[in-house]
């Protein structure tokens, strides 16, 4: 049986990395966990959103994963050295392929980060910026009103708009020439993002990079996989099914099944 790559996220914001794990690897099976149930893990302290993850691994590990993406920078930026002490196969987050990606963009050397306030507090872009490139300023911006408009599917209204031009005003005024989203769910949002900073300030999603890193390490460890057949992905969430497969199959383009979950939300 072909060993699955876990993805998992606190809620559809992880299906950005999926996608683009489907595009670069097309023959890895992935089993997706979003936990929409508890959406959004921004506003809530560390040690739950440890908690939290180590639950969503425990029940994911059942699946025989030959690794895990942790596919939100809230919780890669909390429990990632958690997770990798306790598990046995490669563990990687979403800061430090996003870090890179704007490093190599940035032509000014100012990056804006933007993400939930666990991320932003936590100052692990910035310390990840800082640690490829000493000299760079970062200019780091909780926006936390934009996770529960993903998770509505909201994606592109007068109330985004006005929510994404509210929260990122202060930005407009600053030197900065690219830009991380530093949140899975914010791709979602990429378009009214680039309405209100403009066309010339670069975006940068993860996604790419994660996936870039993931066949890097599944190619090492030679785990990629082999053979014509395309794999059939598994997703689970914990909240509403309905608006799960919605706002997934907008996303990725395809039809998905729901794979029933005997985990409960505690
Ligand atoms: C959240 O649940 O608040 C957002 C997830 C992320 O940080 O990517």
């Amino acid at each position: 049986m072909q060993q699955p790559i876990a993805i998992l996220d606190s809620g559809v914001g992880g299906l950005t990395v999926a996608k683009e794990v489907m595009r670069q690897l097309p023959r890895e099976k992935i089993i997706y966990f979003g936990d929409t149930a508890r959406t959004p893990y921004g506003p809530r302290p560390a040690q739950e959103v440890i908690r939290f993850t180590q639950e969503i691994v425990d029940y994911l590990l059942k699946f025989s994963p030959k690794m895990i993406v942790i596919a939100c920078n809230t919780a890669t930026a909390f429990a990632l050295e958690t997770i990798r002490s306790r598990v046995s196969i490669p563990v990687i987050g979403v800061v430090h392929p996003g870090a890179r990606a704007a490093i190599n963009r940035t032509q000014s050397g100012y990056i804006g980060v933007i993400g939930t306030e666990g991320t932003v507090n936590s100052g692990a872009y910035e310390q990840a910026l800082k640690q490829l490139s000493p000299h760079v300023d970062v200019v780091s911006v909780a926006c936390p009103r934009f996770v529960p408009l993903v998770e509505r599917g909201n994606f592109r209204s007068e109330e985004t708009y006005n929510t994404v031009n509210e929260s990122l005003a202060g930005l407009r005024s600053t030197r900065i020439d690219t830009l991380i989203l530093g949140c899975t769910h914010y791709p979602f949002l990429a378009e009214t993002i680039s309405d209100v900073m403009g066309g010339q300030i670069a975006l940068i999603s993860s996604a790419e990079e994660t996936a870039r890193d993931i066949s890097t390490i599944l190619h090492d460890k030679g785990k990629l996989a082999r053979g014509d057949l395309l794999p059939v992905h598994q997703f689970c969430c914990s909240g509403d099914p309905q608006m799960f497969k919605m706002i997934a199959q907008q996303w990725l383009n395809e039809q998905i099944e729901l794979t029933p979950i005997v985990w409960q939300v505690p």
